[in-house]
């Protein structure tokens, strides 16, 4: 697996703006006991949904931290803490949603990741790989097998970073509006 604090520079101009330097980016777990972490939650869901054009509406937004908290499932936010370690109050860089999930086959359970959302200033610096890499941290306390996922062949980015991290995503052309399953053991 790759080295997940490595970050590298791509040519891609729509990330050449980075504001956020890796050393400084904590990732943990949500406390949907935490006023401030729901409001996080809340705001980094919309910002994912911006990324497809959809605005939730405000009772959705009020409704999906406590939702996420209810339910069989973690949410991992990124932070970056800043120079200083943290006296200034930390910024929300990314979020990643997993689910527990069956697998009848195995009579156990495996980790679903339902949303990773990395803030576009801070993307193309390791933090997305670096969640993966806590999730399955994660999973593998649980005692779960395998990480699973859902990603739509238009999206470049996710599949090759979730094929570069172990997901069983193809390479190349699949046909328009194909949403591609990826599986991914935990050793
Ligand atoms: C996809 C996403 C999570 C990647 O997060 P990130 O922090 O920018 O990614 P990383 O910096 O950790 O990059 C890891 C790998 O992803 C791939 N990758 C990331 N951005 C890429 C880009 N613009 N073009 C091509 N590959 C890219 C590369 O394989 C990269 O590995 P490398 O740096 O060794 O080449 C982020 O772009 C994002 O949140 N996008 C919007 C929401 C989204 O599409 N989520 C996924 C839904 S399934």
């Amino acid at each position: 697996m790759p080295d997940p604090t490595s970050a590298t520079n791509h040519s891609d101009d729509s990330r050449s703006e980075h504001l956020h330097d890796p050393a400084t980016i904590r990732i943990r777990r949500a406390d949907f006991d935490d006023p401030q972490d729901v409001a996080t939650v809340r705001g980094l869901v919309q910002g994912f949904a911006d990324v497809s054009k959809v605005t939730l509406p405000p009772s959705v937004q009020d409704a999906v931290a406590p939702f996420l908290g209810r339910r069989a499932a973690f949410v991992l936010l990124a932070e970056d803490v800043g120079q200083d370690g943290g006296a200034k109050k930390p910024e929300a860089v990314a979020m990643l949603i997993a689910q527990r999930i069956l697998s009848s086959f195995q009579a156990g359970e495996r980790i679903n990741i339902h949303d990773l959302y990395v803030i576009p200033k801070a993307q193309g610096r390791g933090i997305g790989r670096r969640m993966l890499s806590v999730c399955a941290d994660h999973a593998r306390a649980l005692g779960c097998s395998d990480l699973t996922l859902e990603v739509t062949g238009d999206n470049a980015p996710a599949r090759s970073l979730y094929r570069t991290f172990g997901f069983d995503i193809p390479e190349g052309d699949v046909p328009a509006g194909a949403v591609l399953y990826g599986k991914c053991p935990l050793g």
